[in-house]
């Protein structure tokens, strides 16, 4: 069965046969030209997948667009997101960027965090996390462990980052409804 697949503020690249969104009209992938910060023009459950490589970071409301992601994506779908680590040049260095997040920033979104629906009551599992460090820590086998053990990523995160530095993070949802 063909997969729908929406790729959100996708530039000049999208996964082969995804429906591609920018707001750019120079984006020459883009199938569709939209504001993301204006919501979605899908339908509820339409895609079997939403993906989003580094754009969540440049829109307006991170609660509102996860929302709109969560809404279009069919009940057992995915969604693909990758961002800056905050401790990355590149998540400061672009003046566009909104947002500066960490591996843990999407645990508020119906997870096993204790605070569980404090904003939201939509709800993801994370499938995956993939977090990418700087080459020499990679090479010392840093990003292996952050990888690994969780435990050893929350370390990471308060005690390490600012040294051992983050490059991009990449996470894979289940979207779950009712
Ligand atoms: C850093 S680029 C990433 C492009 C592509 N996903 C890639 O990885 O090569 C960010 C993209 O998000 C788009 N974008 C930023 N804000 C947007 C918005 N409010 N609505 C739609 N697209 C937006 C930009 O036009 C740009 O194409």
């Amino acid at each position: 069965m063909v997969k729908r697949v929406l790729e959100l503020g996708c530039g000049r690249t999208k996964a082969p046969g995804a429906v591609g969104v920018d707001s750019n009209q120079d984006a020459t992938a883009a199938d569709v030209i939209c504001d993301l910060n204006h919501g979605l023009p899908f339908r509820d459950d339409w895609f079997d997948q939403v993906r989003g490589v580094h754009v969540i970071e440049h829109l307006n409301d991170v609660m509102k667009t996860m929302s709109e992601i969560h809404r279009v994506t069919r009940p057992g779908g995915t969604i693909y997101l990758v961002t800056p680590h905050y401790t990355d040049f590149i998540s400061w260095c672009d003046p566009t960027h909104r947002w500066h997040l960490n591996s843990f920033s999407f645990r508020y979104f119906g997870q096993i965090h204790g605070q569980r629906h404090w904003y939201t009551r939509l709800d993801l599992r994370e499938r995956a996390l993939h977090v990418e460090l700087a080459r020499l820590w990679k090479w010392l086998g840093v990003q292996w462990l952050v990888n690994h053990f969780v435990w050893f990523r929350r370390f990471w995160e308060m005690y390490l980052c600012f040294i051992v530095r983050g490059k991009q993070m990449e996470f894979t949802f289940e979207v779950v409804k009712e």
